[in-house]
């Protein structure tokens, strides 16, 4: 195998092995290293998010979620079932075939793209405009080449002073991802993405949950009509959410954990728990790059620092996904990955940062773009907005969803869409409509007179964007 790479990439997540990908694609001759291993020591790129993060949550959300139908949803639609029973070890079996897949996915498509695959460390050695020497400590240690380095290292969990995590009692979203016994007590710190996913999974499977949320405002990012209506039906499944509080000291027992706190009116509490999720954020990866040894700049967070076309102070260095700036999502980090190859090649590759979609994948999932209307507000924009809720929606009524809003944003002049947002039914697939439409800039009248298919539950986003105009028919 050559030695001498025109790319190489470190890191396989989301970010480098698109990037690698798409840099094959463009005729490099590429590189991708990667050390996450799967149990038997072998390599299983797709990093945080195909290991631990996007795809083994969503495999478990999806099991809990029929788990929870079963239990209860079936009935309203005549369904009964009898002896009804949980066997979590397979579900968690099928989460990891779930996981496995995508890892031996990526491998297949390095192969086919002609990526070659180095599985270890990888860490800077030396180099300059020239060309940078790159070390792979794995199985056996060797040193390649690189003409370009794209950094793509991701990101860990953050974890609490004092509370390191044991992936034991005390659970980062690895150890949330694989409870081997459904915890009577769960206790979650951080009422974000992971707190509410992983939140949502054990509650469905039967845990009674406590969140813990330092912030008094619920999803304080969310458009506040979302947050607030999704604060409701997550509180109505049983999901306890408690904002405003201090957490102190946090002890292990032999087979419990304690978390002492003050709630939002000073009070004090000690919480008991089978087991505790701390989710309060993850910090950027850059654990053994050597990015000192080569002058490599961190900014004040520890973030790679980068400008907008993902350039670092090193030329011919570049860094994409969680280790740089902006939200940590999969998505994100891919479309840097794709842009940083193109521009490499020569092109224009861009990311518009205006139009990345967040999904939450709660039951109801809750979905949006572009922004908040507390934000139009602060920035003294005028807009109009128009909602939609999917109680008038046949298509909701049908699947016995009707819960959620559709919600249009868009610039009292022009009628220009500034922002989508979705709690409901599917919002993850729904938003994407609301993406395009901001990406080729539509007004929300475009939307409003585009024919939707029926019953679907994407008539509700016509219909909001009807109602931005006060012209909702089935409202
Ligand atoms: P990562 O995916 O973290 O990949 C980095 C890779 O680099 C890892 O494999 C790591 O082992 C490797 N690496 C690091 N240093 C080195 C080195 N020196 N040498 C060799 N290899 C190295 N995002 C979404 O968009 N949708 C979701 O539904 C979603 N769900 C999530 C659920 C959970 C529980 C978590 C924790 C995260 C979730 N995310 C989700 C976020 C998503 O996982 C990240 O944004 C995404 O993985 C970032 O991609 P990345 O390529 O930057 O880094
Ligand atoms: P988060 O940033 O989403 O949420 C962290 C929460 O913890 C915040 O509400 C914060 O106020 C709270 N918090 C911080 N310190 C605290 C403290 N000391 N006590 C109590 N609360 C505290 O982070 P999370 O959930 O860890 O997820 C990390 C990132 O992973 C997300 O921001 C997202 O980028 C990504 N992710 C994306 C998913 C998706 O796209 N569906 C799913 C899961 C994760």
């Amino acid at each position: 195998m050559s030695k001498n790479f025109d790319v190489v990439v470190i890191g396989g997540g989301p970010g480098g092995y698109i990037a690698a990908i798409r840099a094959a694609q463009l005729g490099f001759n590429t590189a991708c290293i990667d050390e996450w291993k799967n149990e038997k020591g072998g390599p299983a790129p797709g990093g945080t998010c195909t290991n631990v993060g996007c795809i083994p949550s969503k495999a478990l959300l999806q099991s809990s979620e029929h788990y929870e139908h079963a239990s209860h949803g079936f009935a309203e639609h005549g369904i009964e079932v009898k002896g009804l029973g949980l066997n979590l070890e397979k579900m968690l079996g099928r989460k990891n075939t779930v996981v496995k897949q995508n890892n031996d996915g990526i491998l297949y498509l390095f192969k086919k793209n002609k990526v070659a695959f180095f599985h270890g460390r990888g860490s800077f050695v030396k180099g300059d405009a020239n060309g940078y020497e790159i070390k792979v400590a794995g199985a056996a240690e060797e040193t390649i080449t690189a003409k370009h380095v794209i950094v793509a290292t991701g990101s860990n969990a953050r974890a609490l002073p004092g509370a390191e995590f044991d992936e034991k009692l005390i659970l980062s979203n690895t150890g949330a991802l694989s409870i081997s016994e459904v915890p009577k007590k769960l206790g979650v710190i951080g009422a974000g993405v992971i707190g509410l996913e992983m939140g949502s999974v054990w509650r469905r499977l039967g845990a009674e949950v406590t969140v813990l949320e330092a912030l008094p405002t619920f999803l304080g990012s969310v458009d506040e009509q979302i947050a607030k209506e999704a604060h409701k039906l997550l509180t109505k499944q049983g999901l306890a959410v408690n904002l405003g509080v201090k957490i102190g000291a946090i002890k292990t027992g032999k087979n419990s954990v304690s978390v002492e706190y003050t709630d939002a009116k000073g009070e004090a509490h000690t919480g008991e728990f089978d087991k505790l999720i701390i989710s309060i954020g993850r910090t950027p990866n850059t654990i053994g790059l050597n990015a000192e040894g080569v002058g490599l700049k961190l900014d004040e967070r520890g973030f790679i620092a980068v400008d907008g076309d993902c350039k670092t102070n090193l030329p011919n260095v570049w860094a994409v996904g969680d280790v740089v700036r902006g939200p940590m999502l999969a998505h994100k980090a891919e479309e840097e990955g794709v842009a940083v190859a193109e521009r490499i090649a020569g092109q224009h590759g861009h990311v518009n940062f205006n139009t990345i979609p967040w999904v939450i994948y709660t039951s109801p999932e809750i979905a949006w773009v572009g922004k908040t209307e507390q934000q139009l507000k602060a920035d003294g924009v005028q807009y109009k907005a128009g909602t939609f809720p999917f109680l008038a929606n046949g298509r909701a009524r049908a699947l016995g969803d009707t819960s959620g809003m559709v919600k249009f944003l868009a610039d009292a002049k022009t009628d220009e869409i500034l922002g989508v947002h979705i709690v409901g039914p599917m919002a993850s697939e729904l938003i994407s409509e609301a993406v395009v439409a901001m990406e080729f800039r539509a007004s929300s009248e475009d939307i409003a007179r585009i024919c939707h298919a029926h019953p679907s539950l994407s008539e509700a986003t016509k219909e909001a964007a009807l109602a931005v105009d006060k012209r909702a028919l089935n409202f």
